[in-house]
């Protein structure tokens, strides 16, 4: 089954449950200044949760989100991803745990047709009543449940509403497993997949933590369509999913390289994949590349992205926005990019030109000074190489480290903060003289 059927089959499964079926919002947040991109499904909701919008009180959606977290484990992984899309069903003050908990059974064993004996669900430890509608109502054996705690079956999005879930796995077989007798949902191996997160938004978290209980229960539910596109397609790895085949095919007619070549060039073509698509959707929403928070995420990415291309994928002239189109009618279910076809392009391009200058002459000096401390036998790069990097050939520290990584090498990173902080202080110091003169 492939990502676009899965997608309107969520949304057309909902629609008659009489949910209101609305088109992802922009992945820039409005109104919201604790969040730098939509980050969940329920974000664009907030203000329903909170009961400060009552216009509706069912809805679903397939958002647009973008996660700022571990991007530098993205290429590296199965399941790392800056963009992704989150299938997600919504009540506010409406159902509650046993409608959605019923909802989420039917549609995955019955729509989807996963078979039961491969499913997995995990309750908050306190809540019973959850336990009981899984066990009791949907016939969840016991061995298939487990009860975690707040680390695992607690859900926040920061600052706002708030709850207490539950989770549902597929157990990928004991070949991905660690071979513990006692391993279930909530192990660190890859054996049991977690796909759909179903929270009960009880609860307003303010920014210290404090729980305020909302003035109704509500249900937000989170599932990522990647990794249940991979799942349909019986693979482990959400890159081998139809989406990211079809980009990987155009990048491998872009650089003449085969995506199963290597380790490195199949990292280099996840990075560069993910990064792209993640571009793509936030510049065609209206996000430019810059020096400062949200701008800044998108410059690193795209650095990133050219880097691993020149470095694993032999490109030294612009080629990301080459990949645009193809992301673009991949993901023709957001017409905006298309719509933006040639901003984004051309955005993508101007970047890349720029940085690929900084970017030779920065990775020239840096591969020379490991080659030196090889030879000496050592393997940290100290602080102040890293920072003559930064501030003399404006070569990032992200980069620094990344490559130093791939190099087997760390980074003092508590001397390149000393170094940048003295050179703040040389800054304020000649501001001050000219200010005296
Ligand atoms: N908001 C929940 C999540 O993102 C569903 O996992």
């Amino acid at each position: 089954m492939n990502t676009a059927t899965i997608r309107s089959k969520f949304l057309d499964f909902f629609g008659r449950q009489h949910h209101v079926v609305k088109n992802s919002f922009s992945i820039l947040p409005q109104d919201d200044p604790t969040l730098l991109f939509i980050s969940a499904g329920m974000a664009p909701f907030k203000p329903y949760f909170l009961g400060l919008k009552t216009d509706i009180k069912r809805a679903a959606t397939c958002q647009k989100c973008f996660r700022t977290t571990d991007i530098d484990n993205v290429g590296y992984t199965f399941r790392h991803h800056t963009f992704f899309e989150m299938l997600g069903n919504f009540s506010f003050g409406d159902y509650f745990k046993k409608e959605a908990i019923a909802w989420a059974w039917e549609f995955i064993t019955k729509d989807l047709g996963l078979p039961k004996d491969r499913l997995h669900v995990s309750v908050h430890h306190s809540d019973d009543e959850a336990y009981q509608i899984w066990n009791r109502d949907m016939g969840v054996p016991a061995d298939h449940l487990v009860k975690l705690g707040d680390k695992d079956n607690f859900w926040t999005i920061g600052v706002g509403p708030s709850g207490p879930c539950s989770e549902i796995y597929i157990d990928q077989g004991p070949a991905l497993g660690c071979g513990d007798p006692k391993c279930a949902p909530g192990c660190d191996c890859a054996r049991y997949l977690e796909f759909w997160n179903l929270v009960f938004t009880q609860y307003n978290r303010a920014e210290d933590g404090t729980l305020t209980p909302l003035e109704k229960k509500n249900i937000d539910t989170g599932m990522g369509l990647e990794r249940l596109a991979a799942i349909m397609q019986g693979k482990t790895d959400n890159y081998d999913n139809d989406v990211f085949q079809g980009i990987v095919r155009h990048v491998e007619e872009i650089t003449h390289r085969r995506y199963n070549d290597s380790t490195q060039i199949r990292t280099a073509m996840r990075v560069v994949g993910d990064h792209v698509r993640a571009l793509s959707v936030a510049l065609a929403d209206g996000a430019m590349p810059g020096n400062e928070g949200r701008g800044y995420v998108l410059r690193k990415i795209l650095r990133r992205a050219a880097r691993f291309g020149y470095r694993y994928l032999g490109q030294e002239k612009p080629f990301l926005y080459q990949i645009v189109p193809t992301i673009s009618r991949i993901l023709d279910v957001y017409p905006e990019i298309q719509q933006n076809l040639d901003h984004v392009s051309r955005v993508i391009h101007g970047e890349e030109e720029r940085f690929l200058v900084t970017l030779k002459t920065g990775s020239e000096i840096l591969t020379d000074f490991i080659g030196r401390l090889r030879k000496d036998g050592k393997a940290e790069l100290d602080g102040g190489r890293a920072f003559l990097l930064h501030d003399t050939y404006g070569f990032p520290l992200d980069l620094t480290r990344e490559i130093c990584r791939e190099e087997k090498m760390t980074v003092d990173e508590k001397g390149f903060a000393t170094e940048l902080e003295k050179q703040r202080e040389r800054e304020i110091g000649r501001a001050s003289c000219r200010e005296r003169v």
